[in-house]
């Protein structure tokens, strides 16, 4: 009853009792996972787990010749044996230990243990390397609190990719000591508007991460084999960073923190000063995220005040450009070679694609997989985050009582049936290509820590088994394993959504949204894409 499904399963006869004197004992190169697992098996056994050697009675965590994120694990009435090709697959090998034990386990406290887990036999390694998730802590801030317990429900799902969205026209996330303004000013904003185009709600909105919370949801992650990739989004989805700091804009007239959802027209301008500036911030994300992969954005760059202004017309002509969707592909490629000089890989949107791509750049393909297929036809890697397939933020159902109807209807059977793969590749060397995929909780209408448990969970449990699992899936023995996952998601205290829909409290009636059915969706995606050529 693992999710996500293992590749390997076999039952054994007989079963191991997990008591006070059940020892643990770990190659020291495994030392932190070792102290993981300690911490997560006390609750069970009313105690640490004795420091032992390997022998009867003992969990012993070892490593052997399998890749690094592959473990075996082996359940037997004399013992519990992990091995894994490196810390990470012990890490996931004991997660999927924790999935042998009851429910209970997954609570902090009183489980009244001992608790047995079956005998099994089970080899597993992950379909893909890139298993993530984009959080948008921009339009909606997370605390840190959640932000770390949103951290361990997806390494519970051996996801290992948190993309993190820090910055956008509503909000500043990220404490940048040389430009104290933008979280001064950039980090709050007045008020938000209620649902897609609703009443404004009246009441300020914000928050921000000091470096030193970064350092430690960095490592907090690290420890859990979720790397951060931070995402500074660049040159649209600005205007927090404009109103801090006007001159990085276009206009004389000042601007405030975005208080409405839409694509906003306020970008940065493409001076010099303005491309060392955000260089500067990074120099300070780069310190804090020690992850190879940085996101810049790219996505939804309205071109309006580059076309009026004088100063990025001049910028075309210098530069010989033939407009400015070039020019948007000369100023994300500023940052390309700035990332590649210090070691790291830019990703960006698929729009990054529309003028021509930076040559080391990964491209995250959101609208439909056009943007992926001709990415990884040419050559680059790209990780597929298909809007109508992995968002998050649109409804579970068609039901009336949906809580904001958002976008396309998304059940949880439509991201069951999601391939990371898109099927234009699926026959192609290109497909290797594929790093992987994220799904995305963007939170423009998610508005609170329990409004995210409800839209992300248990889709992500259906997502995790996209990433993780075999391609071949059945949908029935599905539902069959996540019956008995979500009494742990009740232990853990998650409010997901239940099959029958939104509980009362869950509902929000009166608040507006924009639904919108899959035709409607696609003319826009191939409206969008219109100038993105298959290779
Ligand atoms: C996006 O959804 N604008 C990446």
């Amino acid at each position: 009853m693992i999710v996500p499904k293992p590749v390997h399963y076999r039952s054994r006869p007989g079963r191991f009792v997990l008591d006070r004197d059940t020892a643990l004992a770990a190659d020291p190169a495994l030392a932190e996972v070792a102290a993981w697992l300690r911490g997560e098996l006390s609750p069970v056994t009313g105690g640490e787990l004795l420091p032992g050697r390997p022998g009867p009675g003992t969990i012993t965590l070892g490593l052997d010749d399998l890749p690094p994120e592959a473990y075996r694990l082996t359940v037997a009435e004399d013992g519990v044996q992990i091995d894994a090709g490196g810390p990470a697959g012990v890490f996931y090998g004991a997660q999927t230990l924790r999935q042998l034990l009851p429910a209970s386990a997954f609570r902090k406290a009183g489980t009244g243990g001992p608790l047995a887990l079956p005998a099994v036999q089970i080899e597993d390694e992950p379909r893909f390397g890139w298993r993530g998730c984009i959080l948008d802590v921009a339009r909606h801030f997370m605390t840190k609190h959640d932000l770390l317990r949103f951290i361990d429900l997806m390494a519970l799902h051996k996801l290992n990719v948190l993309h993190l969205h820090l910055t956008d026209d509503q909000g500043w996330r990220v404490e940048i000591k040389r430009y104290p303004r933008l979280t001064e000013v950039g980090s709050w904003r007045k008020e938000s508007q209620t649902g897609w185009n609703g009443a404004m709600d009246g009441r300020p909105h914000g928050g921000y991460y000091t470096q030193d919370d970064l350092r430690e949801i960095v490592a907090y992650a690290a420890r859990r084999h979720v790397t951060v990739v931070p995402e500074i989004d660049l040159p649209g989805h600005t205007q927090a960073a404009i109103a801090a700091y006007p001159e990085l804009g276009n206009l004389d007239t000042p601007l405030e923190v975005g208080t409405t959802w839409g694509i906003g027209e306020n970008v940065l301008n493409v001076e010099d000063a303005t491309i060392t500036f955000f260089q500067d911030v990074l120099d300070e994300v780069l310190e804090l995220f020690p992850s190879p992969y940085v996101c810049v954005g790219g996505d939804e760059c309205r071109k309006d005040q580059w076309r009026a202004s004088p100063a990025a017309q001049r910028r075309i002509g210098e530069l010989g450009l033939r407009d400015e969707e070039e020019l948007q592909s000369w100023f994300i490629g500023q940052f390309d070679e700035y990332l590649t000089a210090r070691g790291r890989r830019l990703v960006g949107w698929d729009e990054i694609l529309e003028g021509g791509l930076a040559p080391g750049a990964v491209v995250a393909s959101w609208r439909g997989d056009l943007g992926a297929v001709t990415a990884a036809g040419s050559g680059h890697d790209v990780i597929t985050c298909p809007n109508t397939s992995v968002y998050f933020d649109y409804r579970q159902g068609a039901g009336e009582d949906e809580p904001i109807p958002f976008g396309t209807v998304l059940t949880l059977e439509d991201v069951y049936a999601f391939d990371p793969v898109p099927s234009a590749l699926r026959d192609s060397p290109a497909a290797s290509r594929v790093l992987g995929s994220q799904c995305g909780i963007w939170t423009e209408l998610i508005d609170s820590n329990r409004r995210v448990d409800y839209m992300a969970f248990p889709r992500v449990a259906a997502f995790a088994e996209t990433v993780w699992s075999p391609a071949e899936r059945d949908l029935t023995d599905f539902r069959t394993r996540l019956a008995a996952h979500l009494p742990r998601l009740d232990a853990i205290g998650v409010e997901y959504r239940h099959e029958s829909g939104p509980l009362p409290w869950q509902t929000r009636p009166g608040v507006p949204g924009r639904p919108e059915d899959p035709a409607q969706w696609q003319a826009k995606i191939d409206a969008w894409t219109s100038n993105l050529r298959r290779p």
